[in-house]
């Protein structure tokens, strides 16, 4: 009896870790004009894409020196926003883009269109491995790892850059687009497991830059009770 309670209780915690954000929601809205930048980012836990718009829901937003009819179209949505930012931000700590990847094909020409993303901040692990080392992810007893996101290209110029030339850095807007589900069946549903940041695992998505792989992943109970 007290051994079903205890799982019961890990097993609620484990649904709650997995399930209560660590902030309330957050929302980024950037007006579209080229070179605009959105930047997501959380102070704990990694990000996690809720819903995202390309196009117009109201008259209001960057609506600043429109015309009427540019702002008139309050129905307009670029189809698969959502899951172009949600592969590129879910999981990480900060994540920045810009509409050039969603704006075309245009959903509604002649409107001055917003991408506007919520999201929330949930607890993960996040391992980050540079090209040409491993990573071995684990999580406690009786756990099992479940993967969130993960990259392995380059997103920044910082990360993995010690002692490396400048021009392999340079490239910031690099991403294996296999990463995350080369890694999730590595990993999901293991209590351990180790990854290699290297091309062979990954493809190489741009070749002549550094690049490193991020993981974010979470441990949880295994739905079956031994
Ligand atoms: C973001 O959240 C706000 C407030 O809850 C809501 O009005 C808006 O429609 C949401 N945006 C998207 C893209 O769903
Ligand atoms: C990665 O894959 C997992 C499992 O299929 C999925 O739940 C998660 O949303 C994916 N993450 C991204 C960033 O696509
Ligand atoms: C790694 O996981 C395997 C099973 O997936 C387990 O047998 C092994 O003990 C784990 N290793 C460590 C160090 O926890």
């Amino acid at each position: 009896m007290l051994s079903f309670t205890l799982s019961a209780v890990l097993l609620l915690a484990a649904a709650c870790l997995l399930t209560t954000s660590v902030g309330s929601i957050e929302k980024a809205v950037t007006c579209d004009f080229i070179g605009n930048v959105q930047h997501l980012g959380c102070d704990k836990g990694v990000i996690r894409v809720e819903a995202a718009l390309y196009g117009r829901a109201d008259r209001n937003t960057c609506s600043a020196g429109t015309r009427p009819f540019q702002v008139a179209n309050t129905r307009c949505s670029q189809g698969g926003t959502v899951d172009v930012v949600r592969r590129r931000c879910n999981g990480k700590k900060v994540c920045e883009l810009n509409t050039n990847v969603v704006r075309s094909p245009d959903p509604c020409r002649g409107t001055i269109k917003y991408l506007e993303t919520n999201y929330t901040c949930v607890p993960a692990f996040r391992a980050i491995a540079c090209e040409g080392s491993f990573r071995r992810l684990f999580c406690g007893e009786g756990q099992v790892i479940s993967v969130f996101g993960a990259f392995y290209g380059r997103h920044d110029q910082t990360t993995c850059s010690f002692g490396r030339p400048p021009r392999q850095l340079l490239n910031v807007d690099c991403l294996s687009l296999n990463s995350n589900t080369t890694v999730t069946n590595l990993c999901n549903g293991k209590n351990n497991c180790t990854v290699s940041a290297s091309n062979s695992v990954f493809g190489d998505p741009c070749g002549g830059t550094y690049k490193y792989l991020e993981v974010a992943y979470v441990c949880e109970f295994p739905l079956e009770s031994p």
